[in-house]
């Protein structure tokens, strides 16, 4: 058993803002996840933080005529602002460009080397000297040696898939201001990944909770060779400097600090809160579950275990880390330049954030495939499953129970058979939801609490209560504390997906405290007080979706 979860997002960089296809793959499953053990009453840690070095931004900030430091903190603060306006969570949201991750970074590194992990060699790069830098793979463009395609990137063809070492592409060009680059000779250092293809080899096929899908790629990397990685970037480069005394004011690549960012995020919570962050990291008793889309799959299932493992510091590798595809928009890729994407904000102009949630969830299943958000089936699943099936199943159940008993749950008789079989049902149920939770699987566990609404309803039109009252109270009473039962459970089952209106359902419940408890011991007592129940939900409207897809522009 494991006393703490700590649960992390991937860092989202610092020159754009989260967009509902990220929420779908990483920050929502992660968020309803940290939810679900902090209800259980298990100690919980959710951090983030902005990933804010590296080329791209750096180049973003030029652009924008800003100060980089300035540039992040921006960027920072904006994704701040919409991860709460879709009441993600996080316990920390904090920056890369740190000096927690500052020092960590250092310690890597200088832990690495002593352990002989990181090693140096000359290495050629390309330098623009018109635009007086050096120049990373993706901003050096030209012709494929071997097929002759234009236009290609100077470490891959996309047309025949050959992979270039630098010096290979012909007639090289600086991707942002079009001259010739000339190759110059640099020391730079370098982790040894190839060091830790038997490890790594081992951690994948041992540890149970990795998703196999991912596990089988990521062994046919390491079937092919891993190669060691260059983590150097030039002088000019906007990173970490590297702590060598042999480093010539070299620096960092992004995509090294980076994941120690989790560990930073987890300092930084630590001293606020007079925690110990060992605990978090280096306890066997602590569950490490890193949540990431598909693109980022190397980086977590590859290098950051081996970084972890080469310092010897005694870090916890990753219990989990559950990996899902992109959400598409109207089956095509989500694009800000092409104005085919659906911003949070504008979402939140039309619909309450659990809407958002509550789709996203059932278009997420835990999975690589890649799934899509279309209007009409948002729509359907709101009218049909939020409100036609949860929504109705508990507002019938609360004004019956207001209008026959003003507000006091009533005394059941004896169950009948088709009553037994449905608290027995629902105990197990309950059961296996928190299995599918505790296994990634949200999708999975958010259908079965729709189910279960959905029996309910089953439930009300066998009985029919309504009918019941004039010639057989008790049946009805019996009836009625049943279904309140039930509805106790969805409201309970349902905060980590969709918390606020799990709120406002306990609140005309008028229950509050322990919740998990609640939900697997007690029933709410016969004579118990609720509130005069308004409907939670309410319907979407054609209107609204066509209003919705033209704000966004959409071009079909
Ligand atoms: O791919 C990305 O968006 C990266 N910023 C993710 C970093 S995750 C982690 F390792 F920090
Ligand atoms: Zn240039």
């Amino acid at each position: 058993m494991f006393k703490r979860v700590l649960i992390t997002a991937a860092l989202p960089y610092a020159n754009g803002t989260p967009h509902l296809g990220h929420m779908k793959s990483t920050y929502l499953p992660a968020d309803i996840l940290a939810r679900f053990y902090k209800l259980k009453g298990v100690k919980t840690l959710y951090v983030c933080a902005t990933d804010e070095h590296g080329t791209p931004i750096q180049l973003a900030a030029e652009e924008a005529g800003e100060d980089v430091e300035e540039f992040v903190k921006k960027y920072h603060e904006l994704g701040e602002k919409i991860f709460k306006s879709l009441n993600i969570e996080f316990d920390i949201f904090y920056r890369t460009h740190s000096p927690e991750n500052k020092e960590l970074t250092q310690m890597f590194l200088k832990s690495l080397r002593e352990n002989d992990y990181i090693y140096e060699k000359t290495v050629e790069l390309y330098y623009c000297p018109a635009c007086q830098r050096y120049l990373p793979d993706r901003y050096v463009k030209g012709t494929c040696p071997k097929c002759g395609a234009e236009d290609q990137y100077s470490d891959y063809c996309e047309k025949c898939g050959t992979t270039f070492e630098v010096g290979e592409i012909l007639e090289p060009k600086c991707a942002i201001c079009g001259s010739t680059p000339i190759l110059k000779k640099s020391l730079h250092f370098i982790f040894k990944l190839s060091a830790f293809s038997n490890f790594l080899e081992e951690w994948l096929k041992n540890n149970k909770e990795l998703q196999p899908q991912v596990v089988n790629y990521v062994l046919k990397w390491i079937e092919e060779g891993l190669k060691d990685w260059d983590i150097t970037r030039e002088k000019d480069y906007w990173g970490f400097e590297l702590p060598y005394e042999d480093a010539e004011g070299k620096r960092v690549y992004v995509w090294f600090d980076a994941p120690i960012g989790y560990i930073a995020s987890t300092v930084k919570w630590c001293k606020d809160h007079g925690d110990d962050w060992e605990k978090w990291w280096k306890d066997s008793e602590t569950k490490i579950i890193h949540h990431i889309g598909k693109d980022i799959i190397y980086h977590h299932y590859l290098f950051w275990p081996a970084m972890l493992k080469g310092t010897n510091l005694g870090f916890n590798l990753p219990s989990a880390i559950p990996t899902r595809g992109f959400l598409t928009l109207e089956k095509r890729k989500f694009s800000k330049s092409r104005q085919w994407y659906i911003s949070v904000e504008d979402f939140l102009k039309y619909f309450p954030a659990d809407y958002a949630r509550f789709y996203l969830t059932l278009a997420s299943p835990l999975s690589l495939a890649d799934t899509d958000w279309s209007w009409s089936e948002f729509k359907e699943k709101i009218n049909n499953d939020l409100v036609g099936t949860i929504g109705n199943f508990i507002h019938r159940v609360l004004t019956l129970i207001y209008r026959y008993f003003q507000g006091k749950v009533p005394e059941p008789s004896e169950y009948n058979e088709e009553e037994k079989r449905l608290i027995n049902h629902i105990k197990r149920e309950v059961e296996r939801i928190e299995k599918l939770m505790e296994t990634y699987r949200l999708k999975l566990a958010l259908e079965a609490i729709i189910n279960l609404a959905r029996e309910g309803n089953k439930y009300l039109n066998l009985k029919e209560p309504w009918k019941a009252i004039k010639i057989n109270e008790e049946d009805a009473k019996t009836t009625l504390y049943v279904a309140i039962q039930l509805v106790k459970v969805i409201a309970i089952l349902l905060i980590p997906f969709i918390p606020e209106s799990a709120k406002k359902i306990l609140n005309y419940l008028n229950i509050e405290g322990r919740y998990w408890d609640y939900l697997k011991k007690a029933d709410i007592s016969p004579n118990h007080l609720i509130k005069k129940p308004d409907p939670v939900f309410r319907k979407v409207s054609d209107r609204e979706i066509e209003d919705v897809r033209r704000l966004l522009k959409l071009k079909k």
